[in-house]
């Protein structure tokens, strides 16, 4: 499945150019899970920016409670800690905007290396063609001295084939390569992201999430396009989606409209599974 060089920590560390992201890197030929790796390096006193990338993982978390399909060589598996001292009144604010933002910092970064339009889908898949070529799995805890901790991780399908893909995958995931016809430097494209992320991160941190909102609007595909949501009771409602709030919820009105007069029904959501519906 091999397409490229290897992951190195030579060719990742030549190419770097943040201020603080992957400045400790740590690169893991297998392991079962990037995210679950930097939350124990996280609660044993991780510096703010610390990296974990693996070439493969055995139980590559996905969102709610899904599997990451994590096979080696091809893609990117990676985790970063944050540790920033955000103000109490702006915490809900950043722990909100945090998956969106790095999803954008992906979306910008694939962009750059791979010249591909590349859009989001609320609130942090990353399409290729309506397609999903990455993920993004943010979790929160607090260390040793009760200080908070955040782990973003990132799986972005890279240089594989979508035939490779479990079957139940092949038709709604894709990879970098699969919609453009190149194989990536994943070295480059890793440090691209980070770089990303460092900018929409200190952008979030001190001025908040205004600028990072417009941005993530312009490429969030799901703004007006029909959808259906699940919700975390396991209920669906299917409408239009309208915008994303500034507290980073979708929007839904109600579709097809009540024919009993009633107004549609309106929902702000925070947590869901989304489809995007034909229309
Ligand atoms: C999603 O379901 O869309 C989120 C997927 C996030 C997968 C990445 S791969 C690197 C990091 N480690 C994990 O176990 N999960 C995330």
């Amino acid at each position: 499945m091999q397409h490229g060089s290897p992951l190195s920590l030579d060719a990742i560390r030549n190419t770097l150019a943040t201020q603080a992201l992957g400045h400790h890197i740590e690169l893991r030929d297998q392991i079962d899970s990037t995210n679950r790796e930097a939350v124990t390096l996280a609660h044993a006193g991780a510096e703010h920016g610390t990296v974990i990338v693996a070439e493969s993982q055995t139980e590559g978390r996905g969102r709610l409670s899904r599997q990451w399909f994590s096979p080696p060589g091809v893609n990117l598996y990676c985790s970063i800690v944050i540790r920033k001292p955000i103000r109490h009144d702006r915490l809900a604010e950043w722990l909100s905007w945090l998956p969106l933002l790095t999803a954008l910092a992906a979306a910008e970064s694939i962009e750059l290396i791979a010249a591909a339009g590349v859009a989001v889908k609320w609130p942090n898949d990353i399409l290729l063609n309506e397609r999903k070529v990455g993920g993004i799995l943010c979790e929160s805890g607090t260390g040793a001295r009760s200080e908070p901790f955040q782990v973003i991780g990132m799986g972005l399908n890279v240089n594989g084939d979508r035939s490779e893909f479990p079957k139940d995958l092949r038709e709604t995931a894709t990879t970098i390569y699969q919609e453009t016809g190149c194989h990536i430097e994943r070295h480059r494209l890793l440090t691209q992201f980070l770089q990303e992320l460092e900018v929409c991160l200190v952008e979030c941190e001190s001025r908040g999430s205004e600028r990072i909102a417009l941005a993530y609007r312009q490429r969030c595909s799901t703004i007006g396009k029909h959808v259906k949501a699940t919700l975390t009771d396991g209920k669906e409602f299917v409408g239009l989606a309208e915008t994303i709030e500034p507290d980073g919820a979708l929007r839904v009105i109600q579709r097809p409209l009540p024919t009993d007069g009633r107004p549609p029904e309106i929902q702000r959501l925070r947590v869901a599974d989304i489809i995007h519906l034909r229309t």
